[in-house]
């Protein structure tokens, strides 16, 4: 029989799963229990602070709804979720247009609306207009291409919250035209915090961070043959745009809304913003995010 201690026990519980057939998860379980022991070693874990972290592991579980991930919001604010994102993006970066995180807001089953439609249902601020063309990565226009989008309200909620999820605004599904173009009315966002009356929350408060995201429009494109891209544009005035909570924020994404003379709707300030599709990647999906009332039936 072996001793262990806090070095050993790491290779006998390797040895232990070794057996593991499907490797991927082979590869994925060791790894954590490989970076695991190395934390708890690095900072010299106490059992004390072993309990409080199962808490907070508990208390983000129990946080969590049909309308709220914690977990997500969880990985998110640590960085996690733009790392996997980023991991994924690489590839189609060189070729298609930037992504960044789908969220804790998406929502399946939004309207479909015809170009030049506003998806604000009473808009109570100045309109704009979000204009531009969906190619593929030789430049190739992609017509009947996929556009959803959603974001917060000038008060800088989503549906999700204004409406506790009984209806909603702020979103909608458009499709490109013949030449792959499309465009739609909105408001200008508000940028807007975090969900922060839950543990995440609390945990970014101990970290003094302002737990605010600059604001944004979310944007999801597919098109037949093309990889599903997930990405937000983002407001370059926004105060919060060089310190985003989620790390979202990249600098191909920003965007300003101006007077603009090629704008589909005169009159409007535009923000005009092409989107690149790279070619098909099969079985992948790149939504680092889902709808909450999906994942909580899949609980179930
Ligand atoms: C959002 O952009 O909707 C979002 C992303 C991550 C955490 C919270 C909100
Ligand atoms: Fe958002």
């Amino acid at each position: 029989m072996q001793d262990l201690d806090e070095l050993t026990v790491t290779d006998v519980a390797l040895a232990q799963m070794a057996g593991t057939e499907n490797p991927r998860l082979k590869q994925i379980a060791d790894g954590a229990v490989r970076h695991l022991h190395a934390f708890a070693r690095e900072v010299n874990l106490t059992p004390e602070e072993w309990l409080t972290g199962i808490q907070f592991m508990t208390a983000v579980g129990q946080a969590c709804t049909p309308l709220r991930q914690e977990f997500i919001l969880l990985s998110d604010v640590l960085g996690l979720s733009a790392v996997v994102n980023a991991l994924h993006d690489k590839k189609a970066r060189e070729l298609g247009s930037q992504s960044s995180l789908l969220g804790p807001f998406f929502r399946e089953g939004a309207p479909d609306l015809p170009n030049g439609a506003q998806i604000v249902e009473h808009p109570t601020a100045e309109e704009i207009v979000v204009y531009g063309q969906v190619s593929d990565n030789d430049g190739t226009p992609l017509p009947g291409a996929v556009i959803q989008v959603w974001q917060t309200s000038e008060r800088g909620l989503y549906d999700l919250q204004e409406r506790h999820g009984e209806s909603m605004d702020m979103r909608g599904i458009f499709r490109t035209d013949a030449d792959g173009r499309y465009h739609f009315r909105t408001v200008r966002p508000l940028g807007y915090s975090i969900p922060m009356d839950g543990p995440v929350g609390e945990l970014v408060k101990l970290q003094n961070r302002h737990g605010m995201r600059p604001s944004h429009i979310h944007c999801l494109i597919s098109a037949d043959g093309h990889r599903e891209l997930v990405t937000a544009l983002y407001f370059g005035d926004d105060p919060n745009i060089d310190s985003d909570t989620v790390f979202g924020v990249s600098r191909s994404l920003v965007v300003e809304a101006t007077i603009d003379p090629a704008s589909p709707v005169p009159g409007l300030r535009a923000v005009h913003y092409d989107f690149r599709l790279a070619a098909e990647a099969p079985g992948e999906s790149g939504r680092v995010g889902a709808d909450p009332t999906r994942l909580m039936k899949a609980a179930e």
